[in-house]
């Protein structure tokens, strides 16, 4: 990594790292370098599990530790590093580490999303900064824009795609037909995905995400439990043949959004116009959408994953922090609770639908599916008859509906499963609405 750091003449500031991982040796690797070196920070140890493995970083001799206790006590140590990932022991060595009045770093968006409000004030009754920003999106900036940058804004809303795995698996379906379990071994193969997906592709990692940026966006505490969560592995490859069809692509989105009433935080898949830009960033690539009300609509995009796009964030922090270590500046402070901002529920959301069923192929069918989304106030704005199967006597129809509340919605499907020429209602997709059809 090539760098140009503040040069500094002054005591060296101390730095251990917990984790030699990925991340963990890339950001070794900067605070070796000749610039980490010259900008007065000194790399003291770094906490790792197995010191036999073999590391894409060689430390002095000495640095590599097990015990964590030492390196949390020294003296030395004055920002911690975590980059270990995982919810335990991370919140605790970070707490430990606020608690001994050393600077914290961390890309940690589990341990941020579900403890950030204590570990905030922790640092802040021990005199310290916590810093976050490779939490989200690796090595976009985003955290700090929406802390400093943006602070004179009210922010309007927010809506990204912050899970490389997922955006990857879906641009495979979307350019080859792949089938969803194709293109998660393929990302298996490529090292995208983990041996177990779940936390990508079951969206539990974006709403980690989410939640982080929208506490920071819109000050509000948002409980992980409270965000609407919903993955992607009812997406099948004729979903996107159809949502070609219509105009669309499918990507997983998470979004929070000053509604009517209070702030909406959502993660699921959803149906993108294929002419606007969040449908045009592809494979592993992330990207944040902000609209703050003096600033106008923002785009931030770039690589949410990597060794060095995610140790440019870290370092962006460790130097901040060796700024406040030194007595010069301070670092940004989350916005304030606001109390008048209350999280809504999804059923409120509204948006149009896309579904696609398997139905009996005879006369009528279509009739009782349009009365039961009428009871519902839904009205049909497309209809698409899609693959027939003669042998079975079905066929697979596609619905696209007016704007509908989610509540409505729920309950036509239900009406509508329970119908007797329908098979099944094999996925329900919302469609995203963008300023031209809001
Ligand atoms: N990888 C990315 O592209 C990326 C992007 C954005 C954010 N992040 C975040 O950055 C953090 C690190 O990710 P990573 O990909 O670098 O992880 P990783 O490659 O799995 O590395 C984890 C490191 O932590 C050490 N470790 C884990 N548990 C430990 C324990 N209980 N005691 C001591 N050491 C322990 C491991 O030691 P051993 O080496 O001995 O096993 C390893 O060195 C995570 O929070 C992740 O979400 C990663």
């Amino acid at each position: 990594m090539n760098a140009t750091y503040e040069r500094t003449n002054e005591a060296p500031v101390g730095v251990g790292l917990l984790g030699l991982g990925v991340v963990g040796s890339a950001v070794a690797a900067s605070l070796l370098s000749a610039d980490g070196q010259r900008s007065g920070l000194r790399l003291c140890a770094a906490l790792v599990r197995d010191p036999s493995r073999p590391r894409a970083v060689e430390l002095p001799s000495g640095t590599m530790t097990t015990d964590p206790d030492s390196l949390l006590a020294s003296p030395d140590v004055d920002i911690v590093v975590e980059l270990m990932g995982g919810e335990e022991p991370a919140l605790e060595y970070i707490t430990r580490a606020l608690s001994a009045g050393k600077h914290v770093v961390t890309a940690n968006k589990e341990v941020i999303s579900k403890h950030g409000e204590r570990l905030r004030n922790l640092a802040s009754e021990n005199g310290v900064s916590l810093q976050y920003e490779a939490s989200v999106g690796g090595g976009i900036p985003i955290i700090n824009p929406l802390l400093d940058d943006l602070i004179a804004n009210q922010i309007l809303g927010l809506r990204a795609i912050i899970n490389g795995t997922t955006n990857y698996i879906l641009t495979q379906m979307a350019a080859g037909g792949a089938s969803f379990e194709d293109a998660l071994a393929d990302a298996q193969r490529l090292g995208y995905a983990e041996a177990d997906p779940t936390a990508d592709v079951d969206g539990f990692d974006a709403v980690y995400k989410i939640a982080i940026l929208a506490r920071l966006a819109f000050g509000v505490s948002v409980p992980v439990e409270g965000i609407y969560r919903e993955g992607i592995r009812r997406t099948a490859s004729q979903d996107f043949r159809y949502a070609e069809e219509l105009g669309y692509t499918i990507k997983l989105l998470a979004a929070a959004r000053r509604e009517d009433g209070g702030l909406l935080v959502r993660v699921h898949p959803a149906l993108v116009p294929t002419d606007v830009p969040m449908a045009k960033v592809e494979g592993v690539l992330n990207v944040v959408e902000a609209e703050g009300d003096l600033v106008g609509p923002l785009w931030f995009q770039g690589r949410g994953a990597g060794a060095e796009p995610t140790a440019s964030a870290v370092m962006g922090d460790v130097l901040r922090a060796a700024s406040v270590f030194r007595g010069r500046g301070n670092v940004p402070r989350a916005r304030q609770i606001d109390p008048d901002l209350p999280l809504l529920d999804m059923a409120e959301h509204q948006c149009r639908y896309y579904v696609r069923l398997t139905v009996r192929d005879q006369p009528g069918v279509l009739a009782l599916i349009a009365g039961a989304l009428g009871d519902m106030e839904i009205s049909i704005a497309h209809v698409l008859q899609m693959d027939d199967d003669p042998e079975l006597g079905s066929a697979e129809l596609v619905i696209m509906t007016h704007p509908a509340r989610e509540a409505n919605m729920q309950r036509a499907v239900e009406r509508i499963d329970a119908l007797g020429d329908v098979d099944t209602v094999a996925n329900l997709i919302r469609v995203e609405s963008y300023p031209s059809d809001r």
